[in-house]
């Protein structure tokens, strides 16, 4: 059975006071109020990572994640961050493609399909971030561009390692924009990637494999959105900031 999933991604926001401060109240409220079976995930920034580790290590449902990791895995490569520190200070997930790495760091699919393998070979999962822009979405294209991303990154892997990545779907128009996906336009797509998934890994695995929606997801609108039958999740920006608001939205299912 597929997990449902709402992961949190800080991108480059909060201090260490800042970022401990906001996980205790997290954890807390988690512990207190949700009764489901769902996992919350943290992204931090690299700096936090260990401090979050300590305050979510003895939690059974809340994971810690980083927001990207180096393609290498060590050596003469000044600021890059790999995937074995990561999982030494407690790392389970590593977000990759984002559509700002993507965008803003020119990480390009072939960079992502070795990322993706060095994730997989430190014994973390990934959550492999694929979207189309407005632009592609008018020109009608968008389901064979969402799907083609996941070729590029992801279908090079065989069945036992595809079996272990988290999938998010995040239309860059509605990224950090206050515009988001309607639920049928978010219902629609998953169903399409399910679909792509399923046709390369069979039916068992595709029906495993969660696939989280993104894209100015909130409180007053994840529950509508969960609804979806293929719609697993949320990979949370903005609403991720603030506990009360990360907490609703992990009710919502
Ligand atoms: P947002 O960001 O929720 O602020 O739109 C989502 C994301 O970029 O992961």
């Amino acid at each position: 059975m597929r997990s449902k999933i709402v992961a949190g991604n800080w991108k480059m926001n909060k201090n260490l006071d800042e970022g401990l401060a906001l996980t205790s109240e997290i954890v807390n409220m988690f512990k207190d109020e949700v009764n489901s079976d769902a996992l919350a995930i943290i992204a931090a920034p690299f700096p936090l990572l260990s401090g979050v580790n300590g305050l979510i290590k003895d939690t059974d449902n809340v994971f810690l994640a980083a927001q990207t990791c180096s393609e290498y895995a060590s050596g003469a490569y000044t600021g890059e961050v790999s995937t074995s520190m990561l999982s030494s200070v407690g790392v389970a997930y590593v977000i990759l493609g984002h559509s700002e790495r993507r965008g803003y760091f020119h990480e390009s699919d072939e960079i992502l399909a070795k990322k993706t393998d060095t994730v997989l070979q430190a014994g973390m999962k990934p959550i492999f971030c694929c979207g189309e822009s407005l632009e592609t979405r008018e020109s009608g294209d968008h389901f064979k561009f969402v799907c083609d991303q996941l070729t590029a990154g992801l279908f090079h892997l065989d069945a036992d390692a595809f079996s272990k990545v988290v999938i998010a779907y995040e239309p860059i128009w509605a990224i950090g924009t206050g515009k988001t996906a309607s639920a049928e336009q978010a219902q629609e797509m998953h169903e399409k990637l399910r679909a792509h998934v399923a046709e390369k890994y069979g039916k068992d695995i595709a029906d495993d494999t969660s696939i989280l929606y993104g894209g100015s997801c909130k409180p007053g609108n994840a529950a509508e959105i969960f609804a979806g039958k293929d719609v697993d999740g949320g990979l949370i920006g903005g609403a991720s900031l603030k506990s009360r608001d990360f907490v609703d939205i992990i009710k919502a299912f």
